[in-house]
């Protein structure tokens, strides 16, 4: 349905981009429904299997799709937009969720909106809280509306952050400190050389026998733990850039020398194991953006990605907020992990900006942004 110029835009969008398989509605930018399907299959293998992820998202495509409309109150002639993850991810499954998508938006003769997912993981913070926001390009300061409450996942300053803002994205393949200057234009300013931040914790977590994706089980042990009681070492890495793989290569010999000396070491310290990992990971995702906010003088930052669910970044990223003055932004949980909401507010302001792909375009395992 072609909307006139005070319709809602309704836009139905797709993530496929690894292992869950996700459908959001979203009107005017607001998330109607935001549906998850997640793959327990890969638990077994101690990681995402990438043929199985691809079998697994055939089998949820049409009931996640489903659920997200009935959810929303939507019927397919009220979609104005199809968006979905066209890169970067595991082929197999983005291929599964662009088809789909591209099927859909050919049916129904309404245009595709081909979204980049690391631009998403940024824009997860511009989704608003409340029901009458309406995000328009370059306004995101201005939300929500007057009289809504600030939303309690944000901390400190207005409830969306204003532009230029800087995003730390750190999720299971990526760990990016962003400049953005309006939804859609972005600029990676400093990125993992190795490691991204996610395959830290969940690589920390094999070690300790962990099962996959260790990370919120490194949370969640790292709660009653002493996290000064194993100090471990901080690469030094010029400037913006992140290097973690030598964190984990410290983490292994610090296992081995220990558990060489007495076999249970890693069951009776667990704990404050967990909590010295995620410490230092922390320290160091935290201590760049400090840099990066020393560079560019942009005081609202956000947090992006699976890893920006950890309870322990999201505290000290706040209490850095409060000492260093700055404005800082969390996105709530659901829309932290992978999830079709953060595709859905990217489709928006793109169909804002009347910027859709050809039914063509192809998905691509990675891409530059
Ligand atoms: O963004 P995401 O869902 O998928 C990718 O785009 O990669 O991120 C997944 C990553 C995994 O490495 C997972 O272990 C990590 O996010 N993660 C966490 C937590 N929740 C998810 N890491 C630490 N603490 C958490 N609570
Ligand atoms: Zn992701």
């Amino acid at each position: 349905m072609q909307p006139t110029s005070t319709d809602p835009i309704t836009i139905l969008a797709i993530e496929s981009s690894c292992d869950e398989t996700s459908c959001a509605i979203s009107r005017d930018g607001v998330i109607l429904s935001n549906i998850i399907a997640g793959q327990a299959v890969h638990e077994q293998y101690g990681g995402v299997v990438p043929e199985l992820a691809s079998r697994a998202h055939l089998q949820h495509i049409v009931p996640v799709v489903d659920a997200a409309l009935r959810q929303a109150g939507c019927k397919l002639p009220d979609l104005n937009a199809i968006a979905f993850t066209q890169s970067p991810g595991l082929i197999g499954s983005l291929l599964v969720g662009s088809q789909f998508a591209k099927s859909l938006a050919l049916a129904l003769n309404i245009p595709l909106i081909a979204v980049h997912h690391m631009q998403a993981h940024v824009l997860a913070n511009l989704i608003p809280n409340s029901a009458a926001a309406t995000p328009r390009p370059g306004a995101a300061a201005a939300l929500p509306h007057p009289g809504a409450s600030p939303t309690p996942s944000h901390s400190g300053g207005p409830a969306l952050p204003s532009f230029p803002f800087l995003c730390l994205t750190v999720s299971g393949g990526h760990t990016q400190i962003v400049l953005c200057h309006s939804p859609l234009k972005m600029e990676v300013i400093g990125e993992t050389l190795d490691d991204a931040a996610g395959e830290a914790f969940d690589k920390s977590a094999k070690l300790l026998g962990l099962p996959y994706p260790g990370g919120p089980l490194i949370d969640k042990y790292a709660h009653s733990g002493n996290p000064a009681r194993f100090p471990l070492p901080e690469p030094q890495i010029p400037g913006l850039n992140f290097s973690f793989s030598g964190l984990k290569t410290a983490i292994l010999y610090f296992l081995q020398d220990h558990t060489a000396k007495d076999p249970d070491f890693i069951t009776a310290n667990l704990a404050d194991i967990c909590a010295s990992i995620q410490g230092r990971i922390v320290s160091i995702l935290l201590n760049k953006l400090k840099k990066a906010v020393r560079q560019t003088g942009v005081k609202d930052l956000c947090i992006a990605g699976g890893v920006s669910a950890n309870s322990g970044l999201r505290t000290a990223f706040r209490n850095m907020g409060v000492t260093e003055g700055w404005n800082t932004f969390i996105p709530p949980f659901e829309y932290c992990t992978d999830n079709a909401a953060m595709i859905a507010i990217t489709g928006h302001y793109k169909y804002l900006n009347g910027d859709f792909a050809p039914l063509s375009v192809s998905a691509s395992a990675r891409q530059v942004w």
